[in-house]
């Protein structure tokens, strides 16, 4: 998509397709003549009321445009980047079944700031994405050019909002891709070139490496698999650095339960699991494009969990890189054993911030549903630093907690230290404080638990079905607001 940024004045009408928006406590937000008189009459002849998510379409003839399309965004009081979003994917939804090739976007002089613009162009973006790969017959817009009329000088919003919105693109990509074209080498591969083109340092570790740095709960999961496992951590280390922030992401390239096999209709979206570290390669690339003045790790296991015939078994008792025992009493508890050993690994870089991503429990969609990730934090300072990066991005988190107790009562093992599940009862908080033992004590941590919203079972608003690269770009916000 072309972007094209400009001011009210140079605006030469008639234009073919012109995307205008209403409050409904102010109808005509414009100050122009000319806008005004168009708008005038299609609310009066439509009773278009300005609410949100409202929609019309108006072939207006002549005047100021050919076609005239009026999204609502609700009371001027209460207007958020959230609102435009969602409006804005229903007039991309729109031009989707038209043959539309440009379109004009025209921003009220109410809201014309740097910011919304930028979540213009971003949402134009993720909303005309679509996972068409494997399609014979892509159904995509046939819009090609984008102009945003708006008093906003700042040409670089544009290329921000096309940073922020690629990281996003890329995770959907990667989580949606079949689980045998992705399987852990190829995904190990794919940070490689990317790590190369965005000139950042990566360490790939092979099977043996793997080995020698006494991961053993981590290949514990991969040993059921013939394809071998990756431990991969990407660097980018700005001259000037404000903070060090490590993010580990789970990356079960295709999660089928191992032995503690699950039933057809729990395997469905199963190629998803490594969404946590699709996450961490989309926001490090991110990262390195907005040359933030933070210092990123990436870390992320990735191995597919199979019950083939080395797979380990119910029983079992692995031994973490931090020399803690773990007793196996369900193969599908895996993301936490291939995270065990990646945090004791990036506990040893001292971050500022260590954040974990992963699509770790069923139970936490039970809790919170698709939407919202779970957040797990022992620090509160952390906690609320990415729940207000989240609420600015539209991705929201919701802090769960760390009850000690329930770790007493539910993962004590008779035979071991600890033990990989706690059963149902608070599932998603067992799975949280299962990491926390392999996160060094002083550290500030969180974890956020991504099964619900990390793979999207229904298109919402701008967010598609299948990968959805929740929560790429809160991630990215967060780092940014740790610069200033
Ligand atoms: N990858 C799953 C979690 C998951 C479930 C993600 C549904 C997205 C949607 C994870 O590895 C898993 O299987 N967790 C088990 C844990 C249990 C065995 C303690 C679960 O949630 O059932
Ligand atoms: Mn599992
Ligand atoms: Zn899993």
């Amino acid at each position: 998509m072309n972007y094209k940024l400009l001011n009210p004045a140079q605006l030469r009408s008639p234009v073919n397709t012109l995307c205008f928006f209403s409050f409904s406590d102010d109808l005509i937000p414009y100050k122009t003549a000319a806008e005004k008189k168009s708008l005038q009459k299609i609310l009066n002849e439509e009773g278009f009321k300005g609410k949100e998510n409202e929609l019309i379409k108006v072939h207006a003839g002549q005047g100021i445009a050919t076609r005239i399309i009026l999204g609502g965004l609700g009371k001027s009081g209460s207007f958020t980047k959230e609102k435009l979003r969602r409006v804005v994917s229903k007039v991309i939804d729109y031009l989707k079944s038209t043959k539309i090739k440009e379109a004009v976007f025209y921003v009220p002089d109410l809201i014309d700031n740097d910011q919304v613009v930028e979540s213009l162009i971003e949402v134009i973006e993720l909303a005309s994405y679509s996972f068409d790969k494997y399609k014979s017959k892509p159904k995509k817009t046939e819009v090609t050019t984008i102009t945003i009329v708006s008093s906003t000088k700042n040409k670089s919003v544009i290329d921000r909002a096309l940073i922020f919105s690629s990281a996003a693109k890329l995770v959907r990509d990667l989580v949606s891709e079949p689980p045998s074209n992705l399987i852990p080498e190829n995904l190990a591969q794919i940070a490689k070139d990317i790590a190369k083109k965005e000139r950042l340092q990566i360490k790939i570790y092979n099977e043996k490496q793997i080995k020698k740095m006494g991961m053993n709960s981590f290949l514990g999961v991969s040993l059921g698999s013939n394809k071998p496992p990756r431990f991969v951590h990407i660097t980018y280390s700005p001259a000037k650095s404000k903070k060090t922030v490590c993010f580990v992401g789970k990356g079960i390239t295709f999660d089928s339960g191992g032995l503690s096999l699950k039933p057809n209709d729990a395997m469905q979206d199963m190629k998803m699991d490594m969404a946590g570290a699709a996450t961490t390669i989309g926001v490090i690339q991110a990262a390195a494009r907005l040359k933030l003045q933070v210092t990123v790790h990436a870390i992320f296991p990735t191995t597919e969990n199979m019950p083939g015939q080395g797979a380990y078994k119910i029983g079992d008792v692995l031994r973490a890189s931090n020399g803690k025992t773990i007793e196996v009493n369900n193969t599908d508890a895996e993301g936490r054993l291939v995270l065990a050993d990646a945090l004791v690994y990036a506990s040893k870089l001292k971050p500022d911030y260590l954040i974990d991503i992963a699509t770790l429990t069923g139970a936490c969609v039970i809790a919170l549903g698709l939407d919202i990730a779970g957040l797990f934090s022992n620090s509160d300072e952390l906690a609320k630093k990415l729940i207000k990066a989240g609420k600015q991005m539209g991705e929201q988190f919701w802090r769960m907690p760390l009850e000690d107790y329930y770790f007493q009562e539910y993962m004590k093992s008779d035979v071991a230290d600890i033990k990989n599940s706690g059963g149902r009862y608070g599932g998603s908080i067992t799975a949280a404080l299962f990491l926390k033992q392999f996160v060094s004590k002083g550290l500030k941590w969180c974890h956020l638990d991504i099964a619900g919203p990390g793979m999207g079972s229904r298109k919402k608003f701008y967010i598609p079905k299948g990968g959805t690269g929740i929560p790429a770009r809160a991630l990215i916000k967060f780092l940014e607001n740790l610069e200033s």
